[in-house]
């Protein structure tokens, strides 16, 4: 987007005002693209830094046919959520974690990057041009969508000579269809998500590429998604399509190590630190399929799907079920206490909030 004549000035917060709201079904919302008014876009060359970033109006991009990102997908995301707090005050989730895991994707990418600063408030700039569109407290969330790609023209395979960063924003509601009532799963026993030493460790876009035939015949099984297994035993449990999982067995609650497999969740990093906090034993470890069987619970965590239980999985034709398919006592106790944080209905004593 070349045009900086649709560039806007910088928003201000408003708290303990009547809601000025997109008109909307905020009832309604699930987790579909819905465009909202304002974006952000900053350029830099390769070997350069990010510089004068600014608002545009939502729209699309202009891009050559022959950019890194459309040719060879030099490109990763992130997902990060503004909630709005009962007092009207807008509040952001653990964005510097954000930050710092698009800087680490990028290293590996061969992309430049905005500062962790850059990055911050380009969110908050984002999100306070965004303003109506942040859900009313209690139906929802803004999900926000950074990218960072490889925009320049290229053709023999290299880095991108030009790269964008852009921030858009849409409302959402529930991730899963069946909104927070447990999800069932197929466990994928032919196709991985990642392979030792590739990118299955950061946020590029071919990652989510590469999921989509599982997860669409599973869905077309009635599954609602797929867990992947390692690509070297088939027998270490990975993650789901888009988020992390978590074994429940008594006071212990497992999930796979981060070993560059697995994507480092931001959730799953905060669910780890609320359980232990609340006297669980967390444990990160390899979780063998086998520990599935006799698992009390089994829940996913993710930005997008924030706390989903598992209410069964179906492995090699076998079908495990847990909780009788309600929400397990343990899962929805850590669905309570990570949301009150993330609504502002909790006090924050994790230092995690970010408030606008
Ligand atoms: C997120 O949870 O924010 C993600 O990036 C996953 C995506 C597939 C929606």
């Amino acid at each position: 987007v070349n045009d900086t004549a649709n560039a806007v000035p910088v928003a201000t917060p408003t708290s303990n005002v009547a809601l000025d709201l997109a008109e909307i079904d905020w009832d309604n919302i699930g987790f579909g693209f819905i465009p909202t008014d304002y974006m952000y876009i900053m350029k830099c060359s390769q070997g350069e830094n990010f510089s004068n970033g600014e608002l545009h109006r939502f729209g699309n991009i202009e891009l050559s046919p022959s950019a890194g990102i459309l040719n060879y997908g030099q490109g990763l995301f992130e997902g990060l959520k503004a909630y709005r707090k009962h007092d009207g005050n807008i509040l952001l989730f653990r964005p510097k974690e954000n930050a710092f895991r698009l800087r680490t994707g990028a290293e590996r990418m061969c992309m430049p990057s905005p500062s962790v600063e850059q990055f911050l408030e380009a969110v908050k700039l984002t999100v306070l041009a965004n303003e109506r569109w942040i859900p009313p407290p209690g139906k929802g969330s803004l999900y926000i969508r950074p990218l960072l790609m490889g925009s320049g023209a290229v053709l023999g395979l290299a880095p991108a000579p030009e790269y964008t960063f852009l921030i858009y924003v849409s409302p959402v509601g529930n991730y899963f269809k069946e909104g927070l009532a447990p999800i069932n799963l197929i466990v994928e026993t032919e196709m991985h998500r990642a392979t030792p030493g590739g990118t299955g460790g950061v946020k590029t876009i071919g990652n989510y590429a590469a999921v989509l035939k599982a997860q669409s015949a599973a869905k077309a099984k009635g599954f609602s998604d797929v867990l992947y297994l390692d690509s070297v035993h088939k027998r270490y449990l990975e993650e789901v399509s888009s988020c992390n999982v978590f074994v429940v067995k008594g006071n212990v609650i497992s999930t796979p190590a981060i070993k560059g497999t697995i994507l480092p969740g931001i959730t799953r990093k905060s669910i780890i630190d609320v359980a232990r906090s609340q006297g669980f034993q967390v444990e990160e470890r390899f979780v063998t399929v086998d520990e599935l069987l006799d698992a009390d619970e089994v829940f996913c965590t993710g930005t997008a799907v924030v706390i989903s239980p598992v209410g069964s999985i179906t492995y090699l034709g076998k079908r495990v079920t847990y909780g009788s398919e309600g929400v397990g006592v343990v899962s929805q106790q850590l669905y309570s206490s990570l949301t009150s944080l993330q609504m502002g209905r909790a006090e924050d004593k994790m230092g995690w909030i970010v408030e606008l």
